[in-house]
């Protein structure tokens, strides 16, 4: 349809709220997404884990210790017990001067959850994280991206954006549901190369791609640009080098702060 030309547009830059807007906020709690769009962020990103019952909810380690009151893996916890724990007084511990009364207790978040209170108004950028530790993650992704509509010929729309790093998880999406679009990402441990077969062969089932700012130049940009994929570095906090990736030609950002790049974008 008519947003597919605006949001999966090369030229339409995308402002990702990175776990929403998690340098002012506990990460994928409410009151993180809440700030996300308020700062105008475009899209609001939810890492996914599986409960042991089978409910994907918004986190992004497999454990849940760093960012609760709790301790073990996701995968050993069902969702009522999940929902017993503390999403937000960590960070209030951890950022004293960000501190906020209204961040104690808030709750993980189910990805339906999400859905629902930010509804067909917000767009989603959603990564399977750890796919291989939950068989069936994919299979239950798109259940619920079908439950509230965003899937087939609404998928076009760029609502809703899966990515991961893992290739094996996006086939399985791609085979799932062709017209969901989904984004590698890659992790790269020295300088970023990329060779057009690889470019190519990403094409044929990803819109784009995303991988670590620090990693890559000019040139690596043009060169995935030149295959027509779109490029969301990460994790891009500092203004400086938001404003240098924009001048290289990326095509948007996850950013901890939406407000900062929004303000970048606006001055150029
Ligand atoms: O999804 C892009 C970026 O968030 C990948 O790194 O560890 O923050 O999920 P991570
Ligand atoms: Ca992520």
């Amino acid at each position: 349809g008519q947003s597919k030309e605006a949001e999966l547009n090369p030229n339409r830059f995308l402002n990702i709220a990175h776990r929403g807007a998690s340098g002012y906020a506990p990460e994928h709690t409410l009151a993180s997404y809440e700030l996300g769009e308020e700062m105008h962020g475009d899209y609001i990103e939810v890492d996914l884990q599986m409960t042991k019952d089978g409910v994907l909810i918004a986190m992004h380690d497999e454990k849940v210790d760093r960012t609760t009151n709790g301790s073990g893996f996701v995968r050993d916890m069902t969702l009522a017990e999940i929902k017993k724990l503390d999403a937000g007084s960590w960070f209030n511990k951890a950022y004293p001067e960000k501190a906020q009364p209204q961040y104690e207790g808030l709750q993980v978040l189910t990805l339906e959850e999400v859905i629902e209170t930010f509804g067909k108004g917000s767009r989603y950028y959603i990564e399977t994280k750890a796919p291989n530790v939950y068989p069936g993650m994919e299979k239950e992704l798109v259940r619920v991206l079908e439950k509230y509509k965003l899937t087939g010929q609404n998928a076009q729309s760029g609502k809703v954006l899966v990515q991961s790093f893992s290739q094996e998880s996006l086939l399985k999406m791609h085979r799932l549901d062709s017209e969901i679009p989904l984004v590698q990402l890659i992790s790269y441990a020295v300088p970023a190369v990329i060779s057009n077969t690889e470019l190519e062969y990403m094409k044929k089932y990803a819109v784009g791609v995303g991988m670590s700012y620090t990693k890559i130049d000019r040139a690596y940009v043009e060169k995935v640009r030149s295959h027509g994929l779109l490029i969301h570095p990460y994790t891009v906090n500092d203004r400086a080098d938001m404003e240098r990736l924009i001048d290289w030609g990326v095509t948007g950002m996850f950013t901890n702060y939406p407000d900062v790049l929004e303000d970048v974008l606006k001055n150029k």
